[in-house]
């Protein structure tokens, strides 16, 4: 019975071996490089102060580090990615052990631990995307960037991540740039959106296929001709 068990655990560990590596889960262990060293100090710039203090006084005083989310967000934003140096600097902020920062920005995929390209393009090969040809989507991206998942071109224009999916799978296959979607895509529509991007200009964002939201393919079905609610009717006016 021991035996069996082994040789059951045994060929299930070597399944996994041969599992092709995940890019999307880029290594969160810390390395002190150049780039990125706790000596390379971090400060928010007066903007992103003042949105700082409006974030942290959201939260009654004595849970301010439900602020740290927000605040690595805007800390990423600044810099570039998520530096040692903000986590640090967004711990102090916050009255936080350094690491339960570390826990968060290493926990969620949001968070960039290392440089990235000026495009942060992710490409969703979670099921729906991948039935309906994200495999090629991804080929087509690294063929003409001449990169990995995982890697930045040589002029830091582009990175290339494969993620799990990005909440757009009526829309699928897709891609995100940054906080833009690119959706119904083809490989070549993939292509083109690139050498846009490498031209200077903003590519049209959402559907590339005509359709406006995420309505069938063969046209919308329902409430035709029913004006939208307005829903700052029956919201709060800072919403
Ligand atoms: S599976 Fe790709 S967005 Fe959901």
């Amino acid at each position: 019975m021991l035996s069996r068990f082994v040789t059951k655990t045994a060929v299930n560990k070597s399944a996994v071996s041969a599992m092709s590596k995940r890019y999307s889960a880029i290594i969160s262990v810390h390395r002190e490089s150049k780039l990125d060293n706790q000596n390379i100090a971090f400060e928010f710039n007066s903007e992103n102060l003042k949105r700082a203090d409006e974030i942290i006084a959201k939260y009654p005083p004595q849970y301010k580090k439900g602020a740290v989310m927000p605040l690595l967000d805007l800390g990423q934003r600044q810099l570039g990615f998520t530096s040692i140096s903000v986590m640090n600097y967004v711990a102090k902020m916050l009255d936080m052990p350094p690491m339960r920062v570390y826990e968060v920005a290493t926990f969620y995929t949001m968070y960039n631990r290392k440089p990235m390209g000026k495009y942060n393009i992710q490409v969703c090969t979670t099921t729906p995307c991948q039935l309906c040809g994200s495999d090629g989507v991804m080929k087509a991206i690294q063929d003409h960037l001449k990169v990995k998942p995982g890697q930045t071109t040589p002029d830091n224009l582009f990175t290339l991540q494969e993620v799990e999916c990005l909440g757009a799978c009526v829309n699928a296959p897709m891609i995100a740039v940054n906080d833009d979607f690119y959706e119904d895509l083809t490989p070549e529509a993939t292509v083109d959106i690139l050498k846009q991007f490498q031209a200077g200009k903003e590519p049209k964002i959402g559907p590339i296929s005509g359709r406006e939201s995420c309505e069938p393919h063969s046209g919308a079905k329902v409430l035709l001709g029913a004006e939208p609610t307005d829903l700052r009717k029956f919201t709060r006016a800072d919403l």
